[in-house]
């Protein structure tokens, strides 16, 4: 496996939505979780578990009903061999005071934080993913068995790509930054 710095690989991740008919190891989706494990949260309140479907009986009924409807615009997803569905949980009493006074809601910041984590260690390992922010989360969590006051929130997709896209436009360096002022 090729060695990339960070910037290399941050570079070269894409969005991905068409993926090889092979099932990725459980030892790279565990990597990528322990990744994810590692990330920061508000006051380390790490408010989300990640649930992993990997096996192909459950992805297929899992996938035709969080992607139909309106869903179904991220139908690709159903083909991929592996997902993660991320859900937050109860926060932890000094990270919910934090919530009140900064008026965010710091779970979906972690959420991100931790998704990406995920997602950039996926690259590492040669694997193609995409964050899925639209399924139906009511589905995913009926048929994942989620608990009550739990939320699916964001889903990644992953897989070995069949597909090699361009780079996506992104914004040029002084229009996303600038020092010591607007
Ligand atoms: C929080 C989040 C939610 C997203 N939700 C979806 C989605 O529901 N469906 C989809 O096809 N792509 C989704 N994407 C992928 C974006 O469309 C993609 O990141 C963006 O177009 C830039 O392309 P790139 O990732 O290749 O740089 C999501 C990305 C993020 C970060």
């Amino acid at each position: 496996m090729e060695k990339y710095s960070f910037l290399e690989l941050a570079r070269k991740r894409r969005s991905i939505r068409k993926y090889q008919d092979r099932p990725v190891e459980r030892e790279k989706l565990k990597l990528c979780l322990e990744a994810a494990r590692l990330s920061p949260s508000a006051c380390n309140s790490q408010p989300y578990k990640f649930i992993v479907v990997d096996d192909r009986a459950v992805r297929d009924n899992l996938a035709k009903e969080i992607f139909s409807g309106i869903y179904s615009i991220c139908k690709f997803a159903a083909l991929a061999p592996a997902f993660a569905i991320i859900v937050s949980q109860k926060q932890n009493i000094t990270a919910r005071v934090g919530n009140k006074i900064q008026d965010i809601d710091f779970r979906q910041v972690d959420i991100g934080i931790a998704a990406e984590h995920f997602v950039l260690q996926a690259e590492e390992l040669d694997l193609g993913t995409c964050h899925i922010g639209l399924f139906n989360k009511k589905k995913a969590a009926e048929i994942l068995k989620i608990p009550k006051n739990y939320r699916a929130e964001l889903m990644i997709s992953i897989g070995y790509r069949d597909e090699n896209p361009k780079e996506r436009e992104k914004k040029n360096f002084d229009d996303m930054a600038s020092f010591n002022g607007y």
